[in-house]
């Protein structure tokens, strides 16, 4: 077969990784792989070069991705569609494995079964530092972004217990407070704010105030407050901190509070071990799948349903795009049971964190 890989949407660390994996067990296997660059946009205009061992060499290590990537904005149009199909057939290919996020994965399934048919075997593998996309328990990149997280909050707590401050600290997630969650707790953050909660600004605020008031009493005497924020909360970052500056100057003299908006910081960077393995894992897992006929399907890592079917990797899964999807949606929409599980979970670490 003539494989072809790319990167799509927000980077994640592990996607290199899983780009030279894909490389390494096609040809261990005996197929060609192409690499195409900038993601969709890249298979637009055709850039798609053959991978040989050489160009995958020290890849695992390495954050960002090799391939470039972009958020198309054509490749969605049906005239984009139509071009797609029309490349995928130019550069000769069987398959494509598609490594990215939710909107990729939707690009993916568009791709593999729109009309007139498919153009080749489409796979996808989970790549959001994000974590909001369904039927996998961890996206490649995750790992490494909530080690970032902890890494930086262990920064900013040893900078705020030195002056008696409160940071509000932002992680991003669009639309999933999943970074936050996972993040806050192995940063010992005191509070964790995540869109999923669904609280007004108002229940916010004076859930925040009763924290500061607590920690900071006398008899309490925390040095530093750390509030951990999802990107996918409401209210900006900006303005809890601006209220609670106005609060504390009123209520508890002595204490400051700061913000910092980790960012794009959190996407960069070299991979966890345990991103570089998933990535691994899955990618070879694709191209076995790819033997086997796979289509419009994605590799998944501790899938946690019987939904799909088993590998012969016990982590690794496939499962339908269209079940991905639809389970994507419902996480995102906050009725699916893995949303109300990481709620739940959340709302019981809350009466610790607070303490
Ligand atoms: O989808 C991943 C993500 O990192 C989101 O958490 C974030 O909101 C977004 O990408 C940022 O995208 P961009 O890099 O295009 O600004």
């Amino acid at each position: 077969m003539r494989i072809g890989v790319l990167t799509s949407g927000g980077d994640a660390p592990g996607m290199n990784a899983a780009i030279r994996s894909v490389v390494k067990a096609a040809v261990a296997r005996g197929h060609t792989a192409v690499g195409i660059r900038n993601g969709y946009e890249g298979l637009l205009e055709g850039q798609g070069r053959e991978l040989s061992l050489p160009d995958v060499d020290g890849l695992s290590r390495l954050g960002g991705t090799r391939l470039g990537s972009a958020r198309s904005k054509r490749f969605p149009t049906s005239e984009g569609q139509a071009l797609a199909r029309q490349q995928v057939v130019a550069l000769g290919l069987d398959a494509l494995v598609v490594i990215g996020g939710n909107g990729s994965l939707a690009g993916a399934h568009a791709l593999g079964t729109g009309e007139p048919g498919r153009p080749c075997q489409v796979v996808g593998l989970p790549a959001s530092i994000d974590n909001d996309i369904g039927f996998t328990r961890l996206s490649i990149g995750v790992d490494t972004a909530v080690n970032t997280i902890v890494e930086a909050c262990d920064r900013i707590s040893d900078t705020a217990a030195a002056h008696r401050r409160a940071f509000v600290v932002e992680v991003m997630g669009r639309h999933c407070g999943y970074l936050a969650m996972r993040a806050g707790i192995a940063a010992d953050a005191d509070a964790i704010l995540f869109g999923e909660a669904h609280l007004s600004k108002r229940e916010i605020l004076t859930k925040l105030e009763g924290l500061l008031a607590r920690s900071f009493a006398p008899e309490r005497g925390k040095l530093r407050v750390l509030v951990m924020k999802a990107e996918n909360v409401d209210i900006p970052t900006s303005e809890v901190v601006g209220h609670l500056r106005d609060w504390v100057d009123a209520h508890v003299p002595g204490v400051s509070v700061r913000e910092t908006i980790l960012g794009h910081v959190v996407r960069g960077g070299s991979p966890s071990a345990v991103d570089r393995l998933i990535s691994q894992r899955l990618a070879v897992g694709a191209v076995l799948a790819l033997e086997q006929g796979a289509h419009d399907e994605m590799m998944a890592w501790d899938a946690g349903t019987t939904v799909g079917q088993a590998t012969v990797d016990p982590s690794v899964r496939r499962i339908g795009l269209t079940e991905v999807l639809a389970e994507t949606h419902a996480m995102l929409e906050g009725h699916s049971a893995a949303t109300r599980a990481r709620v739940e979970l959340l709302n019981q670490a809350e009466q610790l964190l607070a303490l």
